[in-house]
């Protein structure tokens, strides 16, 4: 397999509303990012991923951008960005910028252009299309509910927006479009950037005469996936990119692709095919929700399901293209309060999913507060929720008299962006130590016990057990290059598998239970020494590991010599 820095790093990602003011004003900022640089550094990661810093009119907190080269006023000026590249690479961290290029703000100096009239130079920036017998020019249902389509007055067309009615979907059908990214994403290269995480990339390639989606219940809108979501010149696209920007910088570049299998990861990640060094897939971000359905109807999980799924991309992707490992971002809920326990065992199960996630084969991101295991929030009020598409939805359904309220508000506990979007959890001073103002969104109340300056002076804290986990990672090429294999996989509370380099395994053993099931090892593995590499209950060494009985989440990793 071929040695790549960005195959051996871990990620962070800081979106920066959330992550620390500086000056007061409610929201994170660059000054605040730079002001804790020396905590990335102690926890050791190599990369930060930074969620979208340009200006814009926050729409969608900053995926819908009305300017790619200016930074947005709330969050400092270029001057500032530039102090924290600097920064960042004095510390030996990189930095890898969003690039959200599918779409633009509505109020993009394109965009403005575009509307006025059908003819335009920008016009066909974006895709405009005329009323279908007098309504919506197709059926699809945008992803923060409603139509994809919205009526301009002034030209008496539509235009297509697969997000927000604020973030109309630029058109890659043009080469002018494509020419501007292009040299866009080389302004901020050239800067000194090290790569960039890619916002649905694989949507930027729509099916030639957008119809309309199959739509066998008859229902106003319907999910038009299929219908762009890799499309029919999607490879033609990255290729182009990579031809024209990527190849020219040794970077790191991630494509966020709803709705991609290990197939078609092979095809956007395999080194040969000049694209992307990784994808962010989705599939194990759907078990929790029951099938065909969007991600509002919930299901609980079932074990079985994520060993699948993630042995399914394990093995898809071995040896052909290269995996992305994440339990969080801005868009997912707590993964603690998720696939963990977030009561008595919130330490224990926080650690087990850290060590079950980072000893497989990918580059691993951790979200800003996965490290201190921060928690999903529950606001009583709905007006105290920001994010558009919670609220959205909420509108949405409770504009029906059928709607019940209590459900929809739990499908929010459950699922809603704001639960990573809460702020991180500095210390147990007011607002966290997040801001000396009024934050934009309300702190978590927990925080006067789940805060990084409680995680950093506790040894048993969830931090120090990912800056373990992170070391680990640096000290043995296995973890980063050994090849995986699942074990016991009917079983529904245990979740282990092997890693094998030379004559080296690692066998990792996770219990994703309060219960305490038996753990047998597997007569297929032999070997003649081993170590514990990492716990969560610092496990005695000599203890035997064949068959044992297992502590309510715990994790476990050994080291076998053969
Ligand atoms: C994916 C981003 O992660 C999400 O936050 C955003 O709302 C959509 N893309 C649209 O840009």
């Amino acid at each position: 397999m071929n040695k790549k820095w960005w195959k051996e790093s871990v990620v962070y990602q800081i979106y920066p509303r959330s992550f620390q003011d500086s000056n007061g004003d409610g929201i994170g900022d660059i000054r605040g990012i730079i002001s804790r640089l020396d905590y990335l550094k102690e926890l050791g990661i190599d990369v930060v991923w930074l969620s979208p810093v340009y200006e814009s009119p926050n729409d969608d907190n900053g995926y819908d951008i009305s300017n790619y080269e200016a930074i947005m006023d709330e969050f400092g000026t270029m001057e500032d960005w530039e102090e924290m590249l600097q920064e960042m690479h004095n510390r030996g961290i990189k930095l890898m910028m969003d690039l959200v290029v599918n779409h633009t703000s509505d109020e993009h100096a394109w965009f403005v252009e575009s509307r006025k009239s059908k003819d335009n130079p920008y016009r066909d920036y974006y895709v405009w299309r005329p009323a279908k017998d007098g309504k919506e020019p197709n059926n699809w249902e945008s992803a923060f509910s409603g139509s994809t389509w919205e009526y301009d007055e002034e030209t008496e067309e539509y235009f297509l927006h697969i997000f927000s009615k604020k973030q109309p979907d630029l058109n890659w059908e043009n080469p002018k479009v494509r020419k501007e990214v292009y040299q866009m994403m080389k302004f901020w290269l050239d800067k000194g950037i090290d790569g960039f995480r890619m916002d649905v990339i694989n949507f930027i390639s729509k099916v030639d005469g957008l119809p309309d989606a199959e739509n066998p219940e008859g229902k106003r809108y319907v999910s038009g996936h299929d219908y762009f979501m890799n499309g029919p010149r999607i490879h033609e696209y990255l290729q182009e990119m990579h031809q024209e920007v990527l190849s020219q910088y040794d970077i790191i570049t991630v494509g966020e692709m709803p709705g991609v299998t290990p197939d078609q990861g092979i095809l956007y990640t395999d080194e040969d095919r000049k694209e992307l060094n990784m994808v962010f897939q989705f599939e194990h971000m759907d078990l929790d929700t029951q099938p065909g359905l969007n991600k509002w109807h919930l299901k609980p999980l079932y074990l079985p399901d994520l060993k699948d799924t993630m042995t399914k991309w394990q093995k898809g992707m071995e040896g052909k293209g290269w995996n992305s490992l994440y339990w969080n971002n801005h868009d997912q809920p707590r993964i603690v309060s998720r696939f963990g326990d977030d009561g008595e065992y919130r330490v224990r199960s926080a650690k087990m999913l850290a060590a079950c996630l980072h000893m497989m084969q990918g580059t691993p991101y951790i979200y800003q507060g996965e490290e201190i295991g921060m928690t999903n929030v529950r606001f009583k009020d709905i007006s105290d929720y920001k994010d558009i598409e919670t609220l959205n939805m909420y509108n949405e359904k409770t504009a029906d008299a059928e709607a019940e309220p209590e459900k929809i508000m739990h499908s929010i506990y459950t699922k809603g962006r704001d639960n990573a979007r809460t702020p991180v959890q500095w210390d147990n001073s007011e607002h966290a130590g997040f801001t000396t103002g009024t934050p934009w969104i309300a702190v978590n109340p927990n925080y006067t016990n789940i805060n990084a300056q409680q995680a950093l002076h506790d040894q048993d804290s969830v931090f120090h057990f990912y800056r373990k986990l992170i070391q680990l990672r640096k000290e043995n090429d296995i973890i980063v290059y050994g090849t995986y294999d699942l074990l016991l996989r009917d079983h529904e509370q245990i979740f282990a598998y092997t890693r094998t380099l030379g004559n080296e395994t690692l066998l990792v053993i996770t219990n994703f239970s309060s219960e305490t099931p038996v753990f047998k090892l597997p007569e297929q593995i032999a070997y003649r020494s081993k170590e514990i590499l990492i716990s969560n209950y610092n496990a005695d060494p000599e203890e035997n590991m064949e068959y044992f009985t297992m502590k309510p989440w715990e994790a476990r990793v050994y080291r076998l010599f053969s």
